[in-house]
C-alpha cells in the first residue's frame, strides 16, 4: 500500500499526516509506503516549517528530514490513494489526472471521518502554534481511524 498527501506548501499538514500515519503504521507494525507533496513551488527544497515540526516532536514524531516537492502526475502511477486537505488541492490534482482511475485514488483526509462530507483541513501556516496543535489533533484522528481501515486491506494484500 503506497499513500501520498497533498497540501499547498507541503510544509506543514501533509508532511504532519505523513509523519502521523508513519509512525502509527509502524507502531502498529503495518508495512506500507508513506510520502507527501504540494502544489506551490515557494517552499520546494525546505524541510517542514519549524510549528509542525514542534508539534510532532511533542508528539515523538520527527518529520525534520522531509523536503518540500511539488505533486507530478506519475504520482497517480506510483500511489495506491491520494489524501488532499481542502478544495484547491482537490482541483489541482483532478486537473493533472489523465482520467477517471486516476481520480479514483483520490479523498479529501477528512472524508475518512465525515464521510462525503469534502471537509477541509484548514491551513495553519498563517497562524499560531495553536493553530498547528488543532491540525495535529485533526489529522491524527484521520490517521487512527485510515490505521483500523488498513489492517485488514494490507494482511489480505500480503
Ligand atoms: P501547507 O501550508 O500547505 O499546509 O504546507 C502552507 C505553507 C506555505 C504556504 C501556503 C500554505 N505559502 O503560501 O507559502
Amino acid at each position: 500500500m503506497k499513500i501520498l498527501f497533498v497540501c499547498t506548501g507541503n510544509i506543514c499538514r501533509s508532511p504532519m499526516a505523513e509523519g502521523i500515519l508513519r509512525h502509527k503504521l509502524h507502531a502498529a507494525r503495518i508495512e506500507a509506503e508513506i510520502d507527501s507533496c504540494g502544489f506551490e513551488t515557494f517552499h520546494v527544497g525546505d524541510h517542514p516549517d519549524s510549528r509542525a515540526q514542534t508539534v510532532c516532536k511533542k508528539n515523538n514524531i520527527d518529520i525534520s528530514s522531509h523536503t518540500s516537492r511539488l505533486f507530478r502526475k506519475q504520482d497517480f502511477d506510483h500511489f495506491d490513494r491520494i489524501y488532499v486537505m481542502d478544495s484547491s488541492h482537490y482541483h489541482g490534482v483532478s486537473r493533472t489526472a489523465r482520467s477517471a482511475g486516476d481520480m479514483k485514488k483520490v479523498d479529501y483526509i477528512l472524508n475518512i471521518l465525515y464521510p462525503g462530507s469534502n471537509t477541509e483541513v484548514d491551513d495553519p501556516w498563517y497562524h499560531d502554534v495553536q493553530a498547528f496543535e488543532r491540525t495535529y489533533k485533526q489529522l491524527e484522528a484521520a490517521c487512527d481511524l485510515l490505521v483500523k481501515e488498513l489492517r485488514p486491506v494490507i494482511k489480505e494484500q500480503k
